[in-house]
């Protein structure tokens, strides 16, 4: 964790000080701050918070909000549902791995992109349909289509 990390860690648990119940709120704001829960943020929280480590970690990992790894800047989310798989998600899936060089649940190594699969998305009648930074949808992709909103999002 470099130091402005830390920093920014500190001044979270600051402003949680004397909060009971706070482990959530605190683990949602690290979040925010940092964009993920990095490994060293945890013996921090857990010392704030009066719970162990072990116990920080078992929340964090039990909540899908949560991410425990650095996250790309723009979060490229496949659809998975019924309606997208039947359309040919997993091809689009295939085809943005191949483009970006990484696996489903994967960031690229400059940071700029994290690929993953999403339940429905509620957009059946466009699909299959690829959701980037959770709130542009983009229907009706065929692989080569998906790899274009790539370029588009840039
Ligand atoms: S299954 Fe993909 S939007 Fe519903």
């Amino acid at each position: 964790m470099s130091e402005e990390q830390l920093a920014r860690l500190r001044e979270i648990l600051a402003a949680h000080e004397g909060k009971r119940g706070s482990l959530i709120p605190i683990l949602q704001d690290v979040q925010s701050a940092l964009g993920y829960l990095p490994e060293a943020a945890m013996p921090h929280i857990a010392r704030h918070t009066g719970v162990s480590a072990g116990q920080v970690y078992g929340v964090a990992g039990f909540f899908a909000q949560f991410h425990l790894k650095p996250r790309g800047r723009k979060v490229v989310s496949v659809c998975k549902g019924t309606a997208c798989h039947v359309q040919g998600a997993t091809r689009v899936m295939e085809r943005l791995e191949e483009h970006l060089g990484i696996k489903e649940g994967e960031t690229t190594p400059d940071g700029e992109y994290t690929l993953e699969s999403v339940a429905c998305v509620g957009c059946c009648a466009l699909a299959p349909c690829v959701v980037v930074n959770n709130d542009d949808v983009h229907g009706r992709l065929d692989p080569h289509a998906a790899v274009a909103v790539l370029a588009k999002d840039k």
